[in-house]
């Protein structure tokens, strides 16, 4: 097969990596990919947002499968525009992307299908909104309903606050038109999880658990990030909680689509809060997570290519994933001031001393070439990836490979599986 993978981040790096290892496959490009990925497959220059030149360029190429990474496109409609030309499609069509796509959607969805979630209304008035958090109270959320960059999220310890939110996104309109409706919901207690798995609009398979670090300092401080780690399995979620996972949240979305004539076909990642009460869903991704698809996919014994095509094929049925026992670490370096505003352009030292060491792969995210060196071209810049026998040993490779990467202004939290350990001494 001639597998195209659309995106340039760690996840996409991931995916190539992994992808390149296939029986199956023929020829591997991705667009536009970055300096890891260019280990692995022809990089294309054409960005993830331009879904007209992703399609002339997966035509050209003689493309069979195109495996979408990030959303956007996949809410811009590439999956419909794609297999018009003959091309499959990993990922969602644009009717089944606005779970992730549009928050009141998706939450008009959960109630409609009895999926466990926060509590919530949708206001397009600004007046009403506030009036509505008066009478709530705090702690509550404040969400704006479009794509806003991972950034529309505020979770307000006090009323004030949460009317602060309201007057950002609906009347200064700081996300543009994707504020102009919120959602305001119960704020929910308990730990979260990413739970992960491919669907081909009938049967949902699930990924071995992970779990993200969305705060860019240790102990869960400062502002959220796209995530600054990530490890598998995580402990939080056990056995029961796993299948209990399934069961009410991951099956019923994937029913309620078909039922709603949206199909579901590709990843499917609900962002779970682990409350006493079991899982309730904090949001919808409608694609693999970002960085936890690196220690998945690190963990991940089977041929990933059969699954991305079957599942685009509709042809899951009777498939399952094989995982390796031992868990796996992600720690993300980023570029000095990310989440804010960061530089470009600074060589990077270290990483193939790094990918040497025994069970560790060094992906890249925001990397490029220049003069035949690798600089950082972006807010996350790499997410060191370690195995071990379990998850202490995991962390300590993946620190160790860290200690080998040099660059200027880099930082990292340094509690990537923290969490897990406190789990495990019970
Ligand atoms: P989202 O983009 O919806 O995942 O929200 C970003 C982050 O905000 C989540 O990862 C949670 O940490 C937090 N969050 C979102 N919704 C809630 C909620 N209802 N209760 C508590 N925390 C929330
Ligand atoms: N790691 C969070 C996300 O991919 O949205």
């Amino acid at each position: 097969m001639k597998v195209l993978v659309i995106g340039g981040g760690g996840r996409e790096h991931s995916l190539c990596w992994k992808l390149a290892q296939s029986k199956d496959l023929e020829k591997l490009y991705c667009a536009p990919g970055n300096a890891g990925i260019s280990e692995q497959a022809e990089c294309l220059a054409v960005s993830a947002e331009d879904v007209d030149g992703l399609v002339r360029a997966a035509k050209e190429k003689k493309v069979d499968l195109a495996v979408v990474g990030p959303e956007a496109p996949l809410v811009a409609g590439i999956k419909e525009r794609m297999e018009r030309e003959g091309i499959l499609v990993f990922g969602p069509g644009q009717k089944a992307a606005e779970l992730e796509g549009s928050k009141a959607w998706s939450k008009e969805f959960l109630w409609k299908y009895k999926i466990p979630t926060a509590w919530f209304e949708v206001f397009t008035d600004a007046d009403q909104a506030r009036k509505f958090i008066r009478e709530k109270g705090a702690p509550i959320v404040v969400k704006a309903d479009g794509l806003a960059a991972g950034k529309g999220v505020v979770v307000a310890g006090r009323v004030e606050e949460a009317e602060q939110a309201v007057e950002e996104m609906m009347v200064q309109k700081c996300f543009g038109p994707a504020g102009c409706r919120v959602v305001i919901e119960e704020c929910l207690v308990g730990e979260e999880a990413s739970f992960i798995g491919i669907s081909d609009g009938q049967n949902f398979l699930a990924m071995a658990s992970s779990q993200d670090h969305k705060r860019v300092f240790d102990n869960d401080l400062g502002p959220n990030t796209g995530g600054m780690g990530a490890y598998s399995p995580a402990p939080v979620i056990d056995a029961q909680m796993f299948q209990e996972a399934i069961a009410a949240v991951m099956l019923p979305t994937i029913q309620g689509m078909k039922q709603e004539g949206r199909e579901y076909r590709g990843a499917l990642y609900a962002g779970l809060m682990i409350t006493r009460e079991g899982p309730k869903v904090l949001e919808y991704n409608c694609r693999f997570g970002d960085p936890e698809t690196q220690p998945l996919l690190f963990r991940l014994k089977s041929d990933l290519l059969p699954f991305l095509a079957a599942s685009a094929q509709g042809s899951l049925k009777g498939m399952n994933f094989e995982w390796h026992p031992e868990p796996a670490v992600c720690v993300v370096m980023a570029s000095g001031g990310y989440p804010g505003s960061y530089q470009k352009g600074l060589e990077i030292s270290g990483i193939e001393k790094a990918n040497q060491l025994d069970r560790t792969y060094v992906f890249h995210s925001g990397t490029a070439k220049k003069d035949g060196k690798v600089v950082t071209s972006g807010g996350r810049v790499l997410g060191v990836t370690s195995r071990g026998k379990d998850i202490p040993s995991a962390i300590q490779a993946a620190y160790q490979a860290v200690s080998l990467i040099k660059f200027s202004g880099a930082h990292y939290r340094t509690d990537i599986g923290k969490k897990a350990l406190q789990h495990l001494k019970g």
